[in-house]
């Protein structure tokens, strides 16, 4: 008989969590106005809020963190940090930063200026941020077939080569980079090829630009090259990390995801002016160029993280799990962007709430149907999350509608995915008597998704 798939590793330290009542729940959503960011994590069953900072460090890496130089400049554990992310990427500068947000922050300072444009596939909100408050654009040139959730492509998150070059084409001049999210989390944690990174080097270096990669989840992008794209089979993990970031200028790295740390992020690039620049804003920001702004000690276990994040078993039994998660959506019929993408499972909430007016927010009501039935909690990314149009000030209807449910690395077990999908079929189940969504009672001029205050209608 062949022995199941089972996960590379074994559990030295647990966590208790505890299930709710009904009644709780119902109480805690009303404390919180409907906004499942606004619930006390205790009274979370699940957390599928985010993978970002939420994974399971190592025994390594716990280790590490004991060994870390917490010295204010020239920490033993930055050049450990630094030599690591060498020997994957090829970059040998290397900023440190408290999170991805931050190397945002600092390498943008330095390199966008008004009026710019910064095209790439989806761009993170915060990257998007970042860019829109220095008044450039971040232009979306993404896949049009990220936008149907039902097409089965295996590079989801590719950039469509003739929107950027239609960008290049009309403004190059504006131009300071073109940025790849790989995976790109927006469009479901969709992969990015090697044969379309390839396009767009060919492309950038037509225009005589330069490319960065926002690296988020480098790891999981690699992964699916391996085992999605053809000729990449019997490559190793690392060496396919290194292709990858051969054809890139710089990165920006937020490493609270692949590199399964709580906090901590950098920014490496190949180009001595791009750091020279970026080096000015880093101190005031952030921190002195050897810490940025981490500790010695979560260096220290960041350069464990990346090393073991970037083997094959550690990706294999995480994707596995978010694809059995998967398997099990649709035994239920339950519609999600597909195919699974690296980090999360992306549900159409459009599709199984069609009697609620997207003007009632479909995906928020799903997200807090889900709570509401087992204390589960993903999150909207969808019609709340979109904000509203800067101009007109009407609420951007136009892209998908999804309930996010992301899986923390290494900390839930395939019993948690059962429950997920379990309590999700429950809600699916009763979809056609869920016919009124909520409606907005307060809300932040920008980035709303955190704060909105919502009522339930009906
Ligand atoms: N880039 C991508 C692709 C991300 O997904 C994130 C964060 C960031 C940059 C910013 O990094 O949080 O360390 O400042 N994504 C988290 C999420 C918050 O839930 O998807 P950060």
């Amino acid at each position: 008989m062949e022995l199941p798939f089972a996960e590379s590793w074994k559990i030295k330290m647990v966590e208790p969590i505890r299930k709710s009542t009904r009644e709780e729940r119902e109480k805690w959503l009303a404390e919180a106005n409907y906004n499942v960011f606004q619930l006390a994590a205790d009274h979370v069953y699940i957390d599928c809020l985010t993978d970002s900072g939420t994974g399971a460090m190592s025994d390594r890496q716990w280790a590490a963190l004991m060994m870390g130089d917490e010295s204010y400049a020239g920490s033993r554990s930055f050049y450990e940090l630094r030599d690591v992310i060498c020997r994957l990427t090829g970059f040998s500068y290397v900023i440190p930063t408290h999170q991805g947000r931050a190397a945002e922050n600092v390498l943008f300072s330095a390199l966008i200026k008004e009026g710019d444009v910064a095209p790439g596939n989806s761009h993170f909100d915060t990257t998007k941020g970042h860019i829109e408050s220095r008044k450039a654009v971040a232009l979306d040139c993404t896949v049009d077939e990220a936008k149907n959730t039902q097409l089965e492509v295996p590079f989801k998150g590719n950039v469509d080569i003739k929107k950027l070059e239609a960008a290049l084409e009309k403004d190059a001049d504006k131009i300071p980079f073109i940025i790849v999210t790989i995976t790109n989390n927006t469009a479901g944690g969709q992969p990015v090829s090697m044969q379309n990174l390839r396009d767009v080097r060919r492309v950038a270096d037509k225009y005589n630009k330069r490319v960065i990669f926002d690296s988020a989840r480098f790891a999981e992008n690699a992964y699916f090259i391996k085992t999605r794209e053809e000729g990449y089979a019997d490559k190793s993990i690392k060496e396919i990390t290194r292709e990858m970031f051969d054809l890139a200028d710089g990165m920006t790295m937020s490493a609270k995801k692949d590199g399964i740390v709580n906090m901590g992020g950098f920014i490496a690039t190949r180009h001595e002016d791009w750091y020279e620049a970026a080096k000015k804003f880093c101190i005031p920001f952030e921190g002195y160029l050897t810490y940025g702004g981490m500790n010695g000690r979560d260096m220290a276990a960041l350069a464990v993280g990346l090393d073991e994040n970037t083997e094959f078993d550690n990706l294999d039994t995480r994707i596995k799990q978010v694809q059995f998660l998967a398997s099990l959506l649709d035994e239920y019929g339950i519609p999600y962007q597909r195919p699974a993408g690296g980090h999360a499972i992306f549900v159409d909430a459009n599709k199984i709430l069609s009697n609620v007016p997207k003007e009632e927010f479909p995906a928020q009501t799903l997200t807090i149907e889900l709570y509401r039935e087992a204390g589960i909690r993903g999150c909207e990314i969808g019609y709340i999350l979109a904000d509203r149009d800067p101009i007109t000030r009407e609420n951007r209807f136009g892209g998908l509608d999804l309930l996010r449910l992301c899986i923390a690395r290494r900390v839930y077990t395939d019993n948690h995915m059962r429950v997920i999908a379990a309590a999700l079929k429950n809600v699916y189940d009763r979809r056609n008597e869920i016919t009124r969504g909520v409606e907005i009672v307060w809300e932040a001029p920008l980035m709303r998704h955190f704060t909105v205050k919502l009522r339930p209608l009906g």
